[in-house]
């Protein structure tokens, strides 16, 4: 019954899943997202209920989406056609996931645009050529802002075209290495300017008194989406996977890998802020927080970058926004995959054609997007804060309830012999069955009352 469609690609190797999977996971929300959470909320406190919200919640639910997707080697919406022995609701659940997939990644296009065009910018800037500077640090020229998202796009095709394993693989086994040695170094030099230790203490010395729920709801958000989940990315990889890989360890890989890669972001950033602050730059607003998210990347760290100057400055901005650029790429593949996966297994179209239809539709809505920028917001609203909880949470209830966990046990046994001799096998359908949904619930009531209120 299952599909046996082999030339749906496979990976070649476990570390080939992994380094995907990591791939799609570490993106603009670890480098950008991540440490300004950090910063806002008690520093190291955030970081340890950050560390408990991926663990708890992400990585059970990480690992529930991939035995979803390698029992049925289908799409989000083909699972649960075939799991959910085609019943409308989970039909709906499916293209809910696809949906959002479509929506968080025309706007995604739109932001990873804004930084490859700081990375632009910079050039300019330090080629004084102010005028050229001026045009690619606009993030409200529509027409140029169209013009990166669809230099984005094109680039994530050229991935995407070449497959599971010629495409998407191999480019993760190039740039993951590459982003972890760029972020090392800037780590490196960061350390040596003043003003860094100041942000590392902000950063490392947790301010308990800071906990409260709004910081947990933030947290569990902030999981989800840097983990991928709740719209059927995982459903898609886990469908590529081999039967010989343990699921359980290979989750555990990805959820520690995009954990220690926004703590690293977090050792970039915080200390960068405040050797921005030993330099001049105003970094808090009137009210002693922080200055917003966006504020602190296009405008606080380039004026960094250019109090330092020279070479230096020149060297540091480039490899910053090349950082966050090729953070923002392995996202983008990951993100475009789903529905591509979708029309490849459901409509029997060809890849390159699945590619092409893809890349029409998020190009319309991604231009649409770059000439109305206040859409992101209203977008990552629904599709982000409430559709990936949502997704979440219907994939949690799915395989608790329906498909059940004694099955999915059956499928996560393959690659995993010791399953039953650790504590796994007790406790993941216990979070599957009963404190994901739960937790998910409240930051899903909480985030749906704190938008309409
Ligand atoms: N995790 C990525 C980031 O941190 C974004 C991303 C890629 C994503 N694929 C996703 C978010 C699927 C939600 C769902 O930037």
């Amino acid at each position: 019954m299952l599909s046996n469609n082999d030339n749906r690609g496979i990976w070649s190797s476990k570390l080939g899943f992994v380094l995907a999977a990591s791939g799609s996971a570490v993106g603009l929300g670890n480098i950008w997202g991540f440490p300004t959470q950090v910063a806002s909320n008690g520093g190291a406190a955030f970081l340890l209920i950050y560390l408990l919200c991926c663990f708890l919640v992400g990585f059970p639910l990480m690992v529930a989406e991939l035995a979803i997707g390698r029992h049925t080697k289908r799409n989000p919406v083909g699972s649960l056609k075939v799991l959910g022995q085609a019943k409308k609701i989970f039909l709906l659940v499916g293209f809910w996931c696809v949906c959002c997939g479509v929506m968080i990644l025309s706007y995604y296009n739109v932001v990873a645009g804004w930084v490859l065009s700081y990375l632009f910018e910079e050039i300019a800037y330090f080629s004084t050529n102010s005028g050229l500077a001026i045009f690619f640090s606009d993030t409200t020229n529509g027409l140029k802002n169209a013009l990166f998202a669809v230099v984005f796009i094109i680039a994530t095709v050229s991935i995407v075209i070449g497959g599971v394993h010629k495409g998407i693989e191999r480019a993760a086994k190039l740039i993951m290495p590459l982003f972890i040695c760029i972020m090392l170094i800037l780590i490196a030099y960061v350390f040596t300017l003043k003003g860094s230790m100041l942000g590392i203490s902000k950063y490392l010395i947790p301010d308990f008194s800071s906990i409260n729920s709004s910081l947990v709801f933030s947290a569990l958000g902030q999981a989800f989406f840097s983990l991928s989940l709740g719209m059927g990315v995982l459903i898609t990889y886990g469908s590529y996977m081999a039967n010989d890989q343990n699921i359980p360890k290979a989750a555990a890989y990805v959820t520690l890998t995009d954990f220690s890669i926004a703590f690293l972001a977090g050792l970039l950033i915080i200390p960068t802020m405040y050797i921005a602050q030993e330099n001049g730059i105003k970094i808090l607003d009137q009210t002693g927080g922080l200055l917003n998210e966006d504020t602190l990347v296009f405008s606080v760290l380039p004026e960094l970058f250019h109090s330092l100057g020279g070479f230096v400055g020149f060297t540091f901005s480039i490899l910053f926004f090349a950082l966050l650029s090729l953070a923002a790429l392995t996202s983008t593949i990951s993100l475009f995959e789903v529905p591509v996966s979708y029309l490849i297994d459901e409509h029997s179209v060809g890849r390159k054609k699945a590619v092409l239809i893809i890349a029409g539709l998020v190009g319309v809505i991604s231009v649409t997007i770059s000439f109305n920028v206040n859409l992101i917001g209203l977008f990552a609203t629904i599709f982000n804060n409430i559709g990936l909880p949502l997704g979440g949470l219907m994939i949690s209830l799915f395989l608790g309830y329906f498909w059940r966990t004694e099955n999915a046990m059956l499928e996560l046994r393959k690659g995993f012999d010791a399953i039953d001799q650790g504590q796994f096998v007790l406790l993941w359908p216990i979070f599957i069955r009963y404190i994901c949904p739960l937790l998910i619930s409240l930051i899903l009531i909480v985030t749906i009352y704190l938008t309409l209120w």
